[in-house]
């Protein structure tokens, strides 16, 4: 698949913009999970609340690109809507929250309450770490490990580094290694969640939620795995770890669809029609491209980081087809069009989601 040119990526990131700029006028201190019809959805059931980050991430990153400073005016006004979940035990997802919001605040300014806040994040997430098991627990209970947690442990390496507190890199380290063991298969595919016994320690068995079953590889899931091992990589500079981010790539180019977005579960069954057969989930492969252009640079030879580089632009050029890109569908208030959320309780199914938008935005970042 050829390279789009630098203006269409650049196009796609002017949408992006406007698309979040009147998300913020028309919806105001709201943070978006998944549209409805297009529309940003209010209310309902969000199953968890884990999105937050996105919207302040994709400010930031106009803040960035855009040279309009209304962008951090506004970044840092929804970063203070958010401070308070620094303390919130309920979720596994403080990472997400954190990481796209008062981190790249605090590398901007080196604002010493930013900072504060993100070690009380990182404490407050290495209080889910369940010593028998090694792992940190997903908010659904303590017996239970997810993959998507990955995506989170970046936060105790920076709050670790940031508090001089050398506990919160051991939790993160082990958090990983169970992760491997325990939710990576020898090919690269990733199992959802990962059940223990809470007394001993002792692994159950593989198990899913957003997935089609315990023993199927959820897109997202392994998106989660691959990005996730790659930061830890990127933050550690731990071999172990990056071949761990390589055998999920593997698996990932090795089983992707033809226009290389990839369907909601790797073994769905395409013969069947959405949502539990041939159902995109955009915001995989928006999450996966955007791991890749990381992975590419930190390969381990030459062959792979071209083949991750050109894999990660193939999924990007085939996202900004207006199949994709909501560029043609007026009044469609996403980015990223045929995203899924969660299949079995029917959350956002074939709409556009916030993380889809901000991994999107964030990959465009990388390669203009
Ligand atoms: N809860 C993370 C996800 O839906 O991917």
């Amino acid at each position: 698949m050829p390279e789009a040119s630098h203006a269409s990526y650049r196009q796609a990131l002017e949408f992006a913009e406007r698309q979040v700029a009147a998300l913020v006028a028309n919806h105001p201190d709201f943070f978006p999970m998944y549209t409805v019809g297009g529309k940003w959805h209010h209310g309902g059931e969000s199953w968890t609340d884990w999105t937050g980050g996105f919207l302040v991430g994709m400010m930031w990153a106009f803040d960035d690109g855009s040279g309009n400073p209304e962008w951090r005016a506004r970044a840092e006004h929804y970063c203070r809507l958010l401070e308070l979940r620094q303390v919130d035990r309920n979720v596994h997802d403080l990472g997400f929250l954190f990481l796209n919001s008062y981190w790249p605040w605090y590398q901007r300014t080196g604002d010493e309450a930013a900072k504060a806040v993100l070690i009380q994040a990182g404490r407050t997430l290495s209080k889910r770490f369940i010593e028998t098991g090694k792992y940190l627990c997903s908010f659904v209970g303590l017996d239970s490990l997810f993959v998507d947690i990955m995506m989170n442990v970046p936060l105790l390496l920076v709050a670790a580094d940031l508090a001089g507190d050398e506990s919160l890199r051991n939790v993160a380290l082990a958090h990983c290694r169970t992760t491997r063991d325990r939710l990576v298969r020898a090919d690269g595919s990733t199992a959802h969640e990962g059940l223990f016994n809470l007394l001993t320690g002792e692994f159950l068995r593989q198990s899913t939620h957003q997935g089609l079953s315990a023993e199927s590889t959820w897109a997202r899931g392994l998106a989660w795995s691959m990005y996730g091992f790659t930061q830890v990589y990127e933050l550690t500079g731990m071999d172990e770890f990056l071949k761990v981010a390589q055998r999920n790539a593997e698996y990932w180019l090795a089983h992707l669809p033809e226009d290389k977005v990839p369907y909601w579960d790797f073994n769905a069954d395409l013969s069947q029609p959405p949502p539990w057969g041939a159902m995109k989930d955009s915001s995989a492969g928006a999450i996966a491209a955007s791991a890749l252009l990381d992975l590419a640079r930190q390969a381990e030879s030459p062959d792979n980081s071209v083949v991750y580089h050109n894999a990660a632009l193939a999924t990007l050029d085939a996202l900004l087809d207006p199949k994709y890109l909501a560029v043609d569908t007026p009044g469609w208030e996403g980015v990223l069009k045929h995203g899924v959320y969660h299949t079995k309780r029917d959350l956002g199914v074939d709409e556009s989601v916030i993380w889809g938008d901000f991994f999107f935005v964030e990959a465009l970042t990388k390669v203009i």
